[in-house]
């Protein structure tokens, strides 16, 4: 599996240590990011996985030449199954075709629910009394696909958009690695 970060990685970090078990049904064999400075890839790098930036700002609006850049490095790496974890770019419909039924997102919301940015503040200001995440199968579509699990959390009376994010990244880090688990013992995603 490879992990496709922009930020912390704290989910990738929770994916990589599940998969430290010698019977853990996944592995990481790269963490991928778009950005040089993101703070993931010395996470990564401590838990002696292998990383590769494609910076995306050198290349401009080509999208596609990006998308084709890093193609290139998930096949140099034998890569089977991808997990984005908080990588902020939008797939044209060119990658997410490469890797149909193979390729993973976690979004910070109960979706349907707010797909796209701001999700805490959203749920904060319709007044919904739970929140969560979703992990689903990457469709064309922003934070759209096949729902693979879900995790709630109860919206606190006191709750900011910071409170609440960091409960719902709580149950993210017990969520995507159990998804994943299921998704890959099932032999989801293997290539023949
Ligand atoms: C998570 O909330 C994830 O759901 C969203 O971006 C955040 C990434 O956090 N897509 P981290 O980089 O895994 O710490």
């Amino acid at each position: 599996m490879a992990v496709l970060i922009s930020g912390a990685g704290s989910n990738m970090a929770a994916l990589i240590d599940a998969a430290q078990p010698s019977d853990a049904p996944f592995e990481v064999v790269l963490v991928l990011s778009n950005k040089p400075d993101a703070g993931g890839l010395a996470v990564a790098q401590a838990r002696g996985v292998a990383t590769a930036v494609v910076d995306h700002r050198p290349l401009g609006k080509d999208r596609a030449a990006h998308e084709r850049a890093v193609q290139t490095v998930l096949e140099a790496h034998g890569v089977e199954v991808v997990a984005l974890a908080g990588y902020m770019r939008l797939l044209t419909p060119w990658l997410v075709g490469r890797w149909q039924g193979r390729m993973v997102n976690i979004h910070p919301s109960l979706l349907p629910k707010y797909p796209g940015l701001d999700t805490h503040a959203r749920a904060l200001a319709a007044g919904d009394a739970e929140a969560g995440c979703s992990v689903h199968l990457v469709a064309e579509g922003v934070d759209d696909g096949p729902l693979l699990g879900q995790s709630r959390v109860p919206v606190l009376p006191d709750d900011t958009p910071a409170s609440l994010a960091q409960r719902v990244l709580t149950a993210e880090h017990e969520l995507y690695p159990r998804v994943l688990a299921d998704f890959c013992r099932a032999g989801r995603g293997r290539t023949q």
